[in-house]
């Protein structure tokens, strides 16, 4: 009888131990981190990661959260939508208390749908597709509550540049590209739109998308040549970004290429070289590699010296993913709880000092405040133009 209890109270014991009775009885706190790690945007992938990385180092430093360490779950989704559908299976798995991410809005949208499931809150640092914020559960009809982001949006995005091609380039001819992604197109509909309603839609004179893959623009290039625009808005990627500006210069063709967030990086530069100059390009005013950006920021320059002493020249989404980091575990510190819906109530209910400056999202789980500056390239760097 004896050995019969002693052999139930043993299993008992091991179930707990097995299972981990939970997410709170875990040694540490997950977080778990999903973005490009490989592939043509490795490089954002990295720069996303690399700031979380730094934050969950420093809250480690100061003895963690809730009393325990804090552990990086990271998640490869090759800018893919089924790997980030799979991805978030394997973060939920895990047991993760919360996501940084995804950093593709066409990986953002469809993996939020498992979390919001799972009741697990996401922050992510870089997708700016509207519909992030925007999407009500269609089974229950529940606003995303778990959903968080950083970043701007692509609706304001997209009126922004729309505003300074009609006014200050005043172009009568503008030609619309994009990568078909739920951000590129999305970015380039939104522009579009606003064109249209600002001036008239003869203004635009080519509009069509290509595949993320697509590396020779120039069949699309030779269509769009043939209409003579002043403005070719791309909407899409640095890394194809860097390739369509060459072949437009290879071509002769003398349009202004105008973008977006997705193309606002060093890399861009770097692959197109002379052929980036004269590019106009929308982002927020705080862009950490800009050259005065500590005149205007001094709260960048702590973030920028512990960021590169580690990992080299931050991308520009690598200081969102670290404010987002900050804002994930501050808030499971003020839940004093692992539970979603509590750390989503603290992320939404508290004002957030970050290297960004303060954050307060709004009942959507957006930022509040106008966001999106106009940056031109000029001898080789980004250089801000107005606001
Ligand atoms: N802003 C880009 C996106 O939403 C990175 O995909």
């Amino acid at each position: 009888m004896i050995k019969r209890l002693l052999s139930a109270v043993l299993a008992v014991v091991s179930l707990i131990i097995i299972t981990g009775c939970g997410g709170n009885s875990q040694e540490t706190i997950k977080i778990g981190v999903a973005g490009p790690l490989t592939g043509n945007q490795s490089k954002m992938g990295a720069d996303v990661l690399n700031g979380v990385k730094l934050a969950v180092d420093q809250w480690n430093a100061r003895g963690g959260v809730l009393g325990k360490k804090i552990e990086i779950i990271q998640r490869d989704d090759e800018a893919k939508e089924q790997t980030a559908k799979t991805v978030a299976l394997e973060l939920i798995n895990a047991n993760v208390v919360g996501i940084i991410g995804h950093f593709n809005s066409g990986c953002t949208l469809p993996a939020s749908e498992n979390y919001f499931h799972s009741g697990i809150p996401m922050i992510t640092p870089s997708a700016t597709n509207p519909y992030v914020t925007e999407r009500k559960d269609e089974k229950t009809g529940q606003t995303y509550w778990n959903v968080f982001r950083v970043c701007g949006r692509d609706d304001v995005q997209g009126e922004r540049a729309a505003r300074y091609v009609m006014e200050k380039i005043k172009a009568q001819r503008i030609a619309v590209v994009h990568d078909k992604t739920a951000y590129g197109q999305g970015l380039a509909d939104y522009f579009k739109t606003a064109v249209e309603k600002a001036g008239n839609s003869e203004h635009i004179v080519y509009y069509g998308g290509f595949s993320q893959q697509e590396k020779n623009f120039k069949p699309y290039l030779t269509t769009i040549q043939e209409k003579n625009p002043e403005v070719i808005f791309f909407g899409g990627m640095y890394d194809q970004g860097g390739l369509f500006a060459i072949q437009m210069h290879d071509m002769g063709i003398k349009a202004v290429l105008v973008s977006g967030d997705g193309v606002i990086d060093p890399e861009f530069l770097k692959t197109a070289g002379p052929s980036a100059e004269g590019s106009i390009l929308t982002f927020a005013e705080l862009l950490p590699f800009a050259s005065d950006v500590y005149e205007k920021f001094p709260t960048v320059k702590k973030f920028n010296e512990e960021y590169k002493a580690k990992y080299g020249q931050p991308g520009p989404y690598s200081i969102y993913s670290y404010d987002a980091a900050n804002i994930l575990i501050d808030s499971i510190q003020k839940a004093n709880s692992t539970e979603g819906k509590k750390i989503a109530d603290a992320i939404r209910n508290n004002e957030h000092e970050c290297s960004l400056g303060k954050i307060k999202f709004n009942e959507k789980g957006d930022i509040d405040g106008s966001f999106y500056v106009i940056w031109e390239v000029k001898n080789g760097e980004f250089k801000f133009v107005e606001k």
